[in-house]
């Protein structure tokens, strides 16, 4: 029944209280819409501000990738060590479980195969499915200097497009072809291009020289992909390096699930990112957990 009859002066308007008005904590994302914003705070934690995604869509190109054999057995288990998990619909829908609640990450472009030029890629997913799948965002693959880098690009532009239709930030994966240069130089080019054509964020590679200028002239986040697998405490290195030169966040595969002890290393990795722990300690942390396990 309404509750008709209590008088309104027994209300509290808190008439004191200015109703605020918060800025929304993301680079670059302050004028986006609710949605957007919302679907972004469910890949980056909004007290640290940063992300540690899990990539594991390799096998979208290559197959099944070192690691990645039985995502079921490997992977599943890291699930509550990552903020968000970057994977294709295939793997989400046969071996996800769907209490997964975290940030969902889809990889929404492909076609070629190793045996082919990457960079021949195209849309590769519906909007529809999606929405369906209840993704926090969609990753394209951004070829600059490619053979096929304004397919890439209209790719790219295209799922900004319906994205903003429905909410869903586009994530550009800025891909190096094997022969060209990892420098600053190539990274500011092709990170200020996916973002200026309307990336909601934007990853790339971490080069020594130079980082913080990638991150200071993309106007949205930059996280780094962690490539081949390193030592764990370069691996580590790397990431503290990335985020102290203004990267917010990792999206790193091989580097966690190739380590000797993953579930380890993306805790390890997690030290450095949100708490800004050293990577030194965090390898310290590493270790010695690696050998209470084997003792245990
Ligand atoms: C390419 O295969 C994908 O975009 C990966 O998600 C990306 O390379 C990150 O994985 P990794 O840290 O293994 O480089």
């Amino acid at each position: 029944m309404a509750d008709l009859d209590k008088p309104t002066e027994t209300k509290d308007f808190h008439l004191d209280i200015q109703q605020r008005s918060e800025a929304f904590f993301l680079k670059g994302s302050n004028c986006l819409d609710w949605g957007m914003k919302n679907r972004l705070a469910r890949i980056f934690n909004a007290q640290s501000g940063k992300t540690v995604m899990l990539a594991i869509d390799h096998g979208y190109f290559q197959g099944p990738t070192t690691g990645l054999e039985r995502v079921d057995v490997n992977i599943v288990p890291l699930l509550p060590h990552a903020d968000t998990l970057m994977l294709t619909r295939g793997i989400l829908r046969s071996v996800i479980p769907p209490s997964y609640t975290r940030g969902i990450v889809l990889r929404a472009s492909g076609g070629p195969s190793i045996l082919k030029e990457l960079s021949n890629e195209q849309i590769a997913m519906d909007i529809e499915d999606v929405l369906r799948l209840n993704a926090a965002a969609m990753a394209v693959q951004v070829f600059i200097g490619g053979e096929h880098e304004t397919q890439s690009v209209h790719n790219m532009t295209r799922l900004v497009d319906i994205g903003n239709r429905y909410g869903l930030p586009t994530l550009a994966v800025t891909a190096v072809g094997r022969d060209m240069v990892r420098d600053a130089k190539y990274m500011r080019l092709a990170c200020r291009i996916c973002a200026e054509l309307g990336a909601s964020y934007v990853k790339t590679y971490y080069v020594d020289e130079g980082f913080q200028t990638v991150t200071a002239s993309c106007p949205v986040p930059i996280v780094i992909a962690g490539g081949k697998k390193l030592p764990e405490l370069e691996a580590l290195r790397m990431a503290y390096n990335a985020i102290d030169q203004g990267a917010l966040g990792v999206d790193m595969g091989r580097n966690i699930f190739q380590a000797e002890s993953p579930a380890l290393m993306a805790q390890a990795v997690r030290k450095v990112v949100h708490e800004g722990e050293k990577p030194e300690h965090a390898y310290d942390f590493y270790r010695s957990a690696k050998v209470e396990v084997a003792v245990a």
